[in-house]
């Protein structure tokens, strides 16, 4: 498939020297066709070069709207023309001006050359390489989301300016963890629905948003910087696994999951983040094909949710309802009717092409539904200035890509989402060293701390170029011996131990790089176990028991990992988790080890111990426990952990004061409104107002809560405050808490922070009941902060 990225997503391995001026990359061998060879479509000289005239197409007229405009560019088309638009590579319609397009870019964690859209050259060598997405995600910092979203849109914008890439770009990817081997959790911002959704928002708005244009009075006017897409939708998290794969997997999901947890950040992609694409993802959901769901499509993102924009399928997605679900036994024409009737506007691949034109011949759709869809993507790339251009954006070209701030921000981004997961007696940060160990098959990591939807980085600082550099720098460090451990991340055999081991044996203090990299989790690789691969704990154990120094393990890996032996091994001082870094991972650890950065970040999934995916298939969807196995994330599991969501330790330490108020919300029924039963464990709880349905009530009940935050440690540093709450207890079926807001501050030692944050009491107090209401509970609803722990009652005079 497309997606998977089977291309050579990455041709050239290129380990620049740690200088940050070093941009000069050996360039890829992809060539793609040049997406763009011209600055927009209204150009009056374009239109003479090909022996037309401008002013006699209204579609070129900028004093009519929009619609008008793409309407107008739709009727002069034949059924022929129109369906050679429907594609991912649109051929555009010579005769009419309009020029081809490819709609298929990347830009999950940076611009990347994934999808034919982009490509690097000469001219546009690499472009910033942003850690993966699960790191970033583990910063908590909705400011440096969305920043990394106008970062990689400048340059994605610079590219286009320069022929380099497209203007849609099909990122970025909110789908839940709900399973810890799923092999795409890199590209995820973790397990919970609200950060998924929160993270979406803020990349969306980052990708899209025009400075001084965000809100418009008209949204299908609203100019766009490049356009973003929500995928993949929905339920979709089983790749290949134990058989499984997602080309014939049918997710069974009950509406309350799905309400609750599958579609909420894909509500809050289009409502708050105002995206202008959805794609629909390739598995099944309750025995339909994602993209042929009519409720699924027009009924919730285009009706309900009220999508400016187009959905798209994920590439190749009709072909695999034809030859992997074998749905309805549909034959291509059969399949494109159908998918183009639920709301699929645009085919990732050949299929509208190629069977669209019978379809409509045939009978089987009407030709109406091909101009509507046309409409909707016309209308998302005049709002990019495909047809007008954007004066703002005019003079963004090769300057502006791989800057020395975008650089930055990589390091910065890769500094703040690592975790601290253990630190014995203050092992970290190291001062002087004089022996330093390097030790592990990811120290030398470059390519690997990219993972998957990458493109060409500017350049690359690996773990120990990055040591080396800042431990010279700071003088903290004399020498660096390097000891690679195994030969490479699947470590599979222990012949390169002995010397690691002699290594650390007289080292002041030794550091191992452990973990994972795209050949053990990955797109189309799910993990069938959470262990470290191959001889890799042998090494670590190994190696720390004959270490001198200190040992600090340094964990780079996209899922978690059950490292349980080295959590409880007393050599083993200090934990960090650096996820996949991005290309300046190796200065950000290092940054963190020698301390020049206090640690803040907190884990955004749940790391589970191995024992806990022998319970349960991969391919049970709900997230309670049901069927005997054990419930799934934080809000419905509660058996042992390795580390548990939301962890993360600092160099200094922090105590918490929270207040809230009111202590008490009291609701009043309207007369139509009415009591709604609720299933309690006990039946003796039953109140006789148990809860009201959300969407009969205004709800404009708001509680105010405010945390100090005082670092009463000796360091400044940063701190991620998350708050929750928790149901009354003995509802059945209810989360054990919800985290409902999170705010990440910097507080210089001796020093406090006050975090103010304001919940309504009806989107952040309620639950999702088993017949998929939304419900406010009356009773002692709590609000939990680190330790600390608020009540609040809540109660309906009816
Ligand atoms: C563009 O549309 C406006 C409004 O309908 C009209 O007055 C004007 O003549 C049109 N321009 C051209 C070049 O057709
Ligand atoms: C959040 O990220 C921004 C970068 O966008 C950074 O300037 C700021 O310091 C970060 N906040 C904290 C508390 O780390
Ligand atoms: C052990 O692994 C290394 C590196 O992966 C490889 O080069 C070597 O051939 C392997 N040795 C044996 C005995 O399998
Ligand atoms: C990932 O690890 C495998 C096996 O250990 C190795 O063959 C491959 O080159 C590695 N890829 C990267 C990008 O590090």
């Amino acid at each position: 498939m497309a997606t998977s990225c089977l291309l050579p997503c990455i041709a050239v391995l290129f380990l620049a020297a740690f200088v940050s001026s070093s941009r000069n990359m050996s360039l890829g061998p992809i060539q793609v066709d040049v997406p763009n060879d011209f600055s927009y479509v209204c150009d009056p000289q374009r239109f003479r070069q090909q022996g037309l005239d401008m002013d006699k197409f209204t579609y070129c007229n900028k004093s009519l709207s929009y619609q008008v405009r793409a309407k107008d560019l739709v009727d002069q088309m034949t059924l022929d023309d129109k369906v050679q638009q429907m594609g991912n590579s649109a051929k555009g319609v010579f005769r009419i001006g309009l020029p081809k397009y490819e709609w298929w870019s990347e830009a999950l964690h940076g611009v990347s050359d994934v999808g034919p859209g982009v490509k690097f050259d000469n001219v546009v060598p690499g472009a910033t390489s942003f850690p993966t997405v699960i790191l970033t995600a583990a910063s908590f910092n909705q400011s440096l989301w969305r920043n990394i979203g106008q970062v990689v849109s400048t340059e994605a914008r610079a590219m286009y300016n320069l022929g380099n890439a497209g203007l849609t770009f099909w990122s970025p990817n909110i789908n839940v963890v709900r399973d810890p081997r799923w092999g795409r959790i890199t590209e995820t911002a973790g397990e919970d629905p609200f950060v998924v959704g929160t993270y979406a928002i803020n990349y969306v708005r980052g990708l899209q948003d025009v400075q001084g244009a965000e809100q418009s009075s008209d949204p299908n006017s609203r100019p766009l910087k490049v356009s973003s897409c929500c995928k993949h939708y929905t339920a979709y998290d089983v790749d290949a696994w134990e058989g499984v794969d997602r080309f014939h997997f049918n997710a069974l999901v009950a509406e309350q999951d799905m309400l609750e947890t599958f579609n909420r950040p894909f509500e809050m992609c289009v409502k708050d983040g105002d995206v202008s694409s959805v794609m629909c993802s390739y598995n099944r959901v309750n025995g339909f094909p994602t993209c042929a769901d009519p409720n699924l499509l027009k009924g919730t993102i285009r009706e309900e949710w009220d999508l400016h924009g187009y959905i798209v399928s994920d590439c190749d997605s009709i072909e695999v309802m034809v030859d992997g679900h074998k749905w309805l036994d549909d034959k291509g024409d059969d399949a494109s009717a159908q998918t183009l009737k639920a709301g699929l506007d645009l085919d990732c691949g050949d299929f509208y092409p190629d069977y669209l034109k019978s379809a409509v011949l045939n009978g089987k759709v009407r030709e109406a539904e091909i101009d509507r869809s046309l409409n909707y993507l016309y209308v998302v790339l005049m709002r990019l200035g495909f047809f007008d251009g954007i004066e703002q954006y005019k003079s963004l070209g090769k300057g502006d890509v791989c800057t020395e701030q975008h650089i930055a921000l990589a390091s910065q981004a890769a500094r703040e989402g690592t975790v601290l997961l253990k630190n014995e007696g203050g092992a970290l940060p190291l001062s002087h060293v004089s022996k330093l160990a390097v030790i592990g098959p990811l120290a030398k990591a470059t390519e690997l701390m990219l993972g998957n939807y990458a493109g060409i980085p500017c350049q690359f600082v690996s773990p120990l170029d990055g040591l080396t550099k800042v431990g010279q720098l700071l003088s903290a460090v004399d020498h660096v011996i390097y000891q690679p451990g195994c030969g490479d991340p699947k470590c599979q055999n222990d012949s390169l131990i002995l010397p690691a081991i002699n290594a650390a044996k007289d080292a002041d203090a030794t550091i191992i790089f452990v973990g994972t990299n795209l050949s053990i989790e990955n797109e189309g690789l799910d993990r069938t176990d959470l262990y470290l691969p191959g001889y890799q704990t042998q090494l670590i154990n190994q190696v720390a028991a004959v270490s001198k120094g200190p040992v600090i393990l340094v964990i780079m890996s996209a899922g978690g990992v059950d490292i349980q032996f080295a959590k409880d091994n007393e050599k083993i001082k200090s934990i960090l988790w650096a996820g996949w870094p991005g290309e300046e991972g190796g200065l950000a650890i290092a940054d963190v080890i020698f301390g020049r950065y206090n640690p803040g970040g907190k884990l955004p999934i749940t790391w589970y111990t191995n024992e806990y995916v022998k319970q349960l298939p991969m391919t049970s969807m709900p997230l309670r426990p049901v069927d005997g196995y054990p419930g799934r994330t934080y809000k419905f599991y509660e058996g042992p952990t390795v580390y548990p969501f939301g962890y993360g330790i600092s160099y200094t330490n922090f105590k918490y004061e929270v207040t809230s108020s009111p202590a008490s919300l009291r609701f009043t029924l309207k007369p139509y409104q009415h009591c709604h039963s609720q299933n309690y464990m006990n039946k003796d709880q039953d109140s006789p107002c148990p809860a009201i349905i959300i969407e009969h009530s205004a709800c404009t009940h708001f509680i105010q809560v405010e945390v100090t935050v005082h670092n009463v440690g000796m360091r400044d540093g940063n701190e991620v405050v998350m708050v929750y709450s928790a149901p009354p207890p003995g509802i059945v079926g209810a989360p054990i808490k919800q985290l409902i807001g999170f705010q990440r501050v910097h507080v210089a030692a001796g020093q406090n922070v006050k975090v103010k944050f304001s919940f309504n009491a009806c989107d952040s107090f309620n639950i999702i009941d088993a017949a998929a209401y939304n419900l406010l509970p009356s009773g002692t609803h709590k609000i939990l902060v680190a330790d600390e722990s608020v009540p609040l009652e809540v109660n309906f005079d009816y």
